[in-house]
C-alpha cells in the first residue's frame, strides 16, 4: 500500500487551491468569472526574447548544460547585479534554477538543519513556510501591522532574533501585501541583520522592477558592507519580463553555499531548460529589456492606483496602497458574521459563488482577515470585478 512520507504530510494543503478549483469549474460551466487570482503578468513575453529562444533552438542548444547554467547567463546576471543593484557578485557566486521558487527551495535545503528557525514577516508569500518545513526548519512569523503598511520595524526584527534563528526572509516589494520598504526603512532592517553575522538573509527581490509612486528600489545586501557575506539575493525573469512559464530564476550569494546549491541541483534537475538560457541572458543585457519592463510597470501602476482607489471607497473595507508588485490586499473582516462568512476563505467562497469574482484568501499568508486581488488584468475587468464586489458587500450589509 502506498504511504506518503511524513515530510510531505507535514506540508499544508493550500486552502486557496479550493477557491481556484471552484473558479475554474464555474468558468468551464460557462459562467463569466472575473479573475483577480492571477499571480502573473497578463502581458506576453516580449517578442525579442521569444525570437532569441527560436534562434537558440535553431542553433541546436538542446543538450545538457553545466548545472549553474551556461557561462553567458551567469555573466549577464553578474552584470545585472552590478549594474542595477550595486552587488559585486562574481559569476561563480551565482546559480540559476527553475524559477525563483526553486531557487528559494534549494537555498533553504542547503542551509537549514532540523529545528533551525526562519523568520518570516507576515503577510507572506504562501510557499516560504512550506519550503522551510520541507527543509526541516521551523517558520517564525513577525506580523506586519496594517497601520504600518504591513512593514515590520527594526525593533520587531531585533526581538525576533534568537540563537536558533538561521535565516531572515525579506520580500520587498511584497506578495501579497503589495507593500515595499523605502531605502531608509530597509537600511534600518539591514543594520539589525548586520549585528547578527551568523544569521543569513534571503532577500526575495523578484518584484524589484515593479515599484510605484517613484519609490526607489534598493537591494538588501547593498545596504551594509557586512551583508554581502550574509545575504542571498533572489530574482527571476517571471514577473519583470512576463516569463512565468519559462521557469528562470537565479540567486547570488556567498560561494560556499552557492556551491552547495549546485551540488543539490546536480542531483535533482541538473539545470534549467537549455534553450531558455541564452534568451534569459539576452533579456538582461539587451537595451530593449529596460524599455519593455518600464512600459509594463507604468501600466501596472495605473491599474494598481485605480483598483486601490475603488477599493478604498467600499464601505468598511480598508486597503493599504500598493507600492509595488501587482496586488491589493484589502481587509474585509468587517463583513465577518454575515451569512456564513467568518474568515477570508468563506468570504472568498461566497463572493465567487454569488457574484462570480475570484480573489485569493489571505489565510495561507498569515492574514485570515484579508483577501488578495491581483491587478495583472485589464482596466475593464478591474472595473467589472469591483462593481460586482460593491454589489456583494451591499447585500451583506
Ligand atoms: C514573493 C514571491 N517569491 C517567489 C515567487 C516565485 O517566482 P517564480 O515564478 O519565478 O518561481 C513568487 C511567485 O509568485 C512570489 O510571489
Amino acid at each position: 500500500m502506498p504511504v506518503v512520507s511524513d515530510r510531505v504530510n507535514a506540508v499544508s494543503e493550500s486552502i486557496t487551491l479550493k477557491v481556484s478549483a471552484k473558479a475554474a469549474a464555474l468558468k468551464k460551466a460557462g459562467v463569466d468569472v472575473v479573475g483577480f487570482g492571477a499571480g502573473e503578468p497578463d502581458f506576453d513575453t516580449p517578442a525579442f526574447i521569444k525570437d532569441a529562444a527560436k534562434q537558440a533552438l535553431d542553433r541546436g542548444e538542446t543538450k545538457y548544460t553545466p548545472t549553474p547554467s551556461i557561462i553567458e547567463l551567469k555573466q549577464a546576471i553578474a552584470q545585472k547585479f552590478n549594474r542595477d543593484n550595486n552587488l559585486p557578485y562574481k559569476p561563480e557566486q551565482i546559480t540559476v534554477g527553475a524559477g525563483g521558487k526553486h531557487c528559494l527551495y534549494m537555498a533553504f535545503m542547503a542551509v537549514l538543519n532540523p529545528g533551525d528557525e526562519v523568520i518570516i514577516p507576515a503577510p507572506y508569500w504562501v510557499s516560504y513556510p512550506e519550503q522551510v518545513k520541507l527543509a526541516g526548519g521551523v517558520p517564525k512569523y513577525i506580523r506586519g501591522e496594517e497601520k504600518n503598511e504591513f512593514k515590520i520595524t527594526p525593533q520587531q526584527l531585533e526581538s525576533a532574533i534568537v540563537p536558533k534563528t538561521k535565516v531572515i526572509v525579506i520580500n520587498s516589494p511584497s506578495n501579497p501585501g503589495g507593500h515595499a520598504y523605502t531605502p531608509e526603512e530597509l537600511k534600518a532592517l539591514a543594520d539589525v541583520a548586520a549585528k547578527h553575522p551568523n544569521v543569513l538573509v534571503f532577500s526575495d527581490e523578484i518584484y524589484e522592477k515593479l515599484v510605484y509612486d517613484e519609490l526607489k528600489f534598493v537591494s538588501f545586501a547593498s545596504l551594509h558592507p557586512k551583508l554581502l557575506e550574509q545575504t542571498f539575493t533572489f530574482n527571476c525573469h517571471s514577473k519583470s519580463f512576463a516569463m512565468t512559464g519559462w521557469r528562470v530564476g537565479y540567486v547570488g550569494g556567498p560561494k560556499e553555499i552557492i556551491d552547495a546549491i549546485n551540488k543539490l541541483q546536480s542531483q535533482m534537475t541538473s539545470h534549467i531548460t537549455s534553450f531558455c538560457q541564452m534568451p534569459a541572458a539576452m533579456a538582461l543585457s539587451n537595451p530593449r529589456g529596460p524599455e519593455t519592463i518600464e512600459k509594463m510597470r507604468q501600466e501596472f501602476e495605473r491599474r494598481g492606483k485605480h483598483m486601490w482607489q475603488r477599493l478604498s471607497t467600499l464601505p468598511k473595507v480598508t486597503c493599504v496602497r500598493p507600492r509595488g508588485a501587482f496586488y491589493c490586499f484589502p481587509n474585509v473582516s468587517a463583513y465577518f458574521g454575515k451569512q456564513d462568512i467568518n474568515d477570508a476563505v468563506s468570504f472568498s467562497a461566497a463572493l465567487l459563488e454569488q457574484n462570480h469574482v475570484a480573489v485569493v484568501p489571505g489565510n495561507d499568508s498569515g492574514f485570515d482577515t484579508h483577501v488578495r486581488l491581483s491587478f495583472a488584468t485589464s482596466m475593464q475587468q478591474i472595473d467589472k470585478g469591483l462593481d460586482r464586489i460593491a454589489e456583494f458587500l451591499t447585500r451583506l450589509m
